[in-house]
Parts: structure tokens; C-alpha cells; sequence
């Protein structure tokens, strides 16, 4: 978004490759980590992303617990080595924010009021990176609760999309987040419609906002779909494995 210079488009092709529309491939897997009560590595071109969830556990320090919901809480860590220049370990003010708005963006699909005083806690852990990384979190965590056996209203799937070369496109790489005009990251219930997360940074027209919404929401669409199907895999699995 910031530097410019560099054509990100050419001949009707973005630089790797892709169609404005495309996303990048993706693979999902769940119930990869035995100590989580439940966790999914998901990845989408260069991301890769770790959730683990645990809980709901009581909550500590007790000061902290709600007598009526459960308390979720979220981590966002990049690794140190997950991007070109190493990253200094530790929360920074980046991965403060992308943790409040990952946490709001699945809080309202968590039926939290089942378990008063206690905690549910996401980490999500980066271990490569090309931007999209909160939605590729997002994607993970929504997953990683589904198998720790959360009530859930829904999954929740998130996608950027965003502008580049003048064209709206989605699923930005690091090379358009960087050079192109616009971002915007959001996170929807593909079933309702309903979007629990939507940031945007660098501009974009009324018509531009809409043509990425329904963008976003086709590829939300297609992800909520590989999430299920993971999920469905995951314990059809278990399932077929107690009757042999
Ligand atoms: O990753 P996401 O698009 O959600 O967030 P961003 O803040 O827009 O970061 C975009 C990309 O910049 C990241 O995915 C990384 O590839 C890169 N980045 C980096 O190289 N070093 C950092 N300290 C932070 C971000």
C-alpha cells in the first residue's frame, strides 16, 4: 500500500499467475496438535497458519471470569521466521490489533453463554507469510473451534480482497499488498451473510467497496465449503476407525 513502482499486472495476469477473481490454493487439515482440544493448519499460498484451541477451562485470574458467557480470548504471532526480514519474537502493535479483531470477528458465531466463568483460547501461530495472514488465522481458528467441540452458531471464513494496477482482486500476495492501492480484509458467515470483520486500508470507490464485498463473499463461499468438507473428513474418519 505504501510503496509504488512495480506493475502488478500484466497481459490480464496478476504476477503469479492468477485471475483477478482467483484465489490463492489452499489446503486444510484438522486435529493436527494432540495437546489442543482442537486445532486445523490451514494454508492459502505462501500462509501458513496454525490454530489450537483450549477450552472452555476456568478461567485465570478469576477477577477476569463473566458469571454469564465465556471469555474468549485470541493470540496472533507471527514467527520470527516467517517472513523475508526476520521479525522481532513477541506481540507488537500489529499483532495487538489483528488478535482484537480476529477475536471479534468469531466471538459472535461462539455460543459463549454455555459456559459462564470460564475461558476459551485461540492461538494462532504464523509460521510463513504473504499477506492475508489474519483471514488465514481466521480460517484456522473458525476450524480449530468446530473441533474442540465449541457450540457454534456457524463457521466463519475470511478473505481480502483489494485493489491493484487500478483493478479490484482477490486474495492479495505480499507483493500486492505492498504496491498496490487498497486492502481489505474481511471475515463473513457465509450462511447469513452476516460479516463480523471488515477493516480496509488505502481507498476505494462506492462501486469498487461493492464489487469486492461480492467478491469476498464468492470466495468466503468456496472456503466455507473446503472448511466443512475438512470437518466432515476429520470425523467420518473417526467414525469408520471405531468399527473396524
Ligand atoms: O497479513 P495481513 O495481510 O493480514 O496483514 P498486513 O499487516 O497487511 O501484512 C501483510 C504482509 O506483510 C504479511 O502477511 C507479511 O507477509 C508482511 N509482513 C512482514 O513481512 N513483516 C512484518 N513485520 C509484518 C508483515
Amino acid at each position: 500500500m505504501k510503496e509504488e513502482g512495480i506493475e502488478l499486472i500484466k497481459d490480464g495476469k496478476r504476477l503469479d499467475g492468477r485471475g483477478f477473481e482467483e484465489l490463492r490454493p489452499m489446503k486444510i487439515e484438522v486435529g493436527v496438535l494432540k495437546r489442543a482440544d482442537g486445532s486445523c493448519y490451514f494454508e492459502i499460498g505462501n500462509n501458513k497458519a496454525l490454530a489450537a484451541v483450549y477450552g472452555p477451562r476456568e478461567m485465570h485470574p478469576r477477577h477476569l471470569q463473566n458469571a454469564k458467557t465465556a471469555v474468549v480470548t485470541y493470540r496472533y504471532n507471527m514467527a520470527p521466521f516467517s517472513v523475508d526480514d526476520r521479525k522481532r519474537p513477541g506481540p507488537d502493535r500489529r499483532s495487538v490489533e489483528i488478535s482484537k479483531v480476529s477475536r471479534d470477528a468469531l466471538d459472535p458465531v461462539i455460543l459463549t453463554e454455555y459456559y459462564p466463568k470460564t475461558a476459551i483460547d485461540i492461538y494462532v501461530e504464523l509460521l510463513q507469510s504473504d499477506a492475508g495472514t489474519r483471514t488465514a488465522g481466521i480460517n484456522a481458528a473458525s476450524v480449530a473451534l468446530a473441533d474442540a467441540g465449541i457450540p457454534m452458531r456457524d463457521i466463519v471464513s475470511s478473505v481480502a480482497v483489494g485493489k491493484i494496477d487500478g483493478e479490484v482482486v482477490l486474495d492479495l500476495n505480499a507483493a500486492e499488498d505492498n504496491h498496490g492501492e487498497a486492502d481489505m480484509p474481511m471475515a463473513m458467515v457465509t450462511r447469513t451473510g452476516t460479516i463480523t470483520m471488515l477493516q480496509m486500508d488505502g481507498r476505494l470507490t462506492k462501486d469498487e467497496f461493492e464489487r469486492g464485498l461480492k467478491l469476498a463473499t464468492n470466495a468466503c463461499r468456496e472456503i466455507y465449503e473446503l472448511q466443512r468438507t475438512a470437518l466432515i473428513e476429520k470425523y467420518s474418519e473417526s467414525v469408520g476407525g471405531g468399527e473396524e
